[in-house]
């Protein structure tokens, strides 16, 4: 019998929670993956004609994607609350405004990849709430460091759906098996390679990098010699990251002058699988999982790889 998403449930309080909610995400994803799959047919490809928090179009699917994810979660009755990078508030599950914990959800991920048949993906990650459960869920619910997150990980939408998720005992992920309709354990225990793989960046933006950051880049590719690869979604390049190893980064420029990638939907939750897998995540020279969130839609720099290839290009 192939190991399911089950495995992944740890004993204890936690575990308990954990098992229906990673189940709810690769429901969620499964659901995603079908609506990417027929989206031509479905007229739902393209801008939705409105704009989301981020100042950004947001396509149909962005936001049916959300949606989608929005259910899945309130049908486990373990969730108070989501913040989304699609919703400018904290969305409340009345429902269950009174259960544990709090889902923080990039719904779709590398959004601008869709009309090119490109990988997309979807990003989330849990905590356990901070106000009293006999209390209406608020925003400072979600304002917790990547040092709180019991679980995090993604969906990734590319010639096969993968689920890639931890809860804090290393990195594990599932492939969408469709002839089985279920996500079965194909990467066990994934560790981040020490040396290779490639790094990854939007170099183009090189010259209005902050930080003197486009002169590291340069030191460190003499250093290490790696070759090149950006998808410009970051589940892919992650997951790319991940499994081959190098460096993927994201810095502050003259046009996001504080980063682009959001810290609670994108920075964290990468941060907290790049080191339950032996890398490592900084920002503004401290670790990701360090910084106390000031708030929902905060965007951050981002450096995340092998140690030895983030210390040569922050060194
Ligand atoms: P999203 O589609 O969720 O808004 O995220 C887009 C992000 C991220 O996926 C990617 O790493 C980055 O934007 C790419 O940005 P550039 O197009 O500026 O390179
Ligand atoms: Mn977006
Ligand atoms: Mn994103
Ligand atoms: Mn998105």
């Amino acid at each position: 019998m192939p190991t399911t998403l089950n495995s992944i449930a740890k004993q204890g309080a936690n575990g308990v929670a954990m098992m229906p909610i990673i189940q709810g995400v690769g429901r969620a994803a499964i659901e995603i993956a079908a609506v990417l799959r027929g989206a031509v047919f479905r007229g739902v490809l393209g801008g939705a004609g409105s704009e989301n928090v981020q100042g950004e179009q947001q396509q149909k699917l962005d936001v049916l994607s959300d949606e989608i994810f929005l259910e899945e979660m309130r049908s486990t009755g373990f969730v108070c609350a989501v913040g989304s990078e699609e919703q400018e508030e904290l969305l409340v599950i009345d429902e269950y405004a009174h259960a544990d914990y709090v889902v923080l959800v990039d719904p779709l991920d590398g959004s601008s990849n869709l009309d090119v048949d490109g990988p997309v993906g979807t990003i989330f990650s849990v905590v356990r709430r901070k106000t009293a459960n006999s209390d209406y869920p608020h925003v400072s619910d979600t304002l917790q460091s990547g040092r709180n997150v019991i679980a995090a990980g993604y969906v990734l939408y590319g010639p096969a759906t993968m689920l890639v998720c931890s809860v804090g005992d290393g990195v594990h992920g599932y492939t969408f098996n469709p002839s089985a309709a279920r996500f079965e354990l194909s990467h066990a225990n994934i560790r981040i390679p020490a040396k290779g793989g490639y790094y990854s960046v939007n170099e183009a933006n090189k010259s209005s990098w902050l930080d003197g950051m486009g002169d590291n880049l340069d030191r460190m590719k003499d250093e290490t010699g790696l070759g090149m690869r950006y998808v410009g979604a970051m589940v892919a390049d992650m997951h790319r990251t991940l499994l081959k190893g190098g460096v993927f980064l994201y810095p502050a420029d003259n046009k996001n002058t504080t980063g682009k990638l959001r810290l609670l939907y994108e920075a964290i939750p990468m941060g907290f699988v790049m080191e339950q897998a032996g890398g490592k995540s900084m920002s503004n020279g401290i670790h990701v999982l360090d910084i106390e969130p000031e708030a929902l839609h905060q965007r951050v720099p981002v450096y995340l790889g092998a140690a030895a290839n983030v210390d040569s290009l922050l060194g």
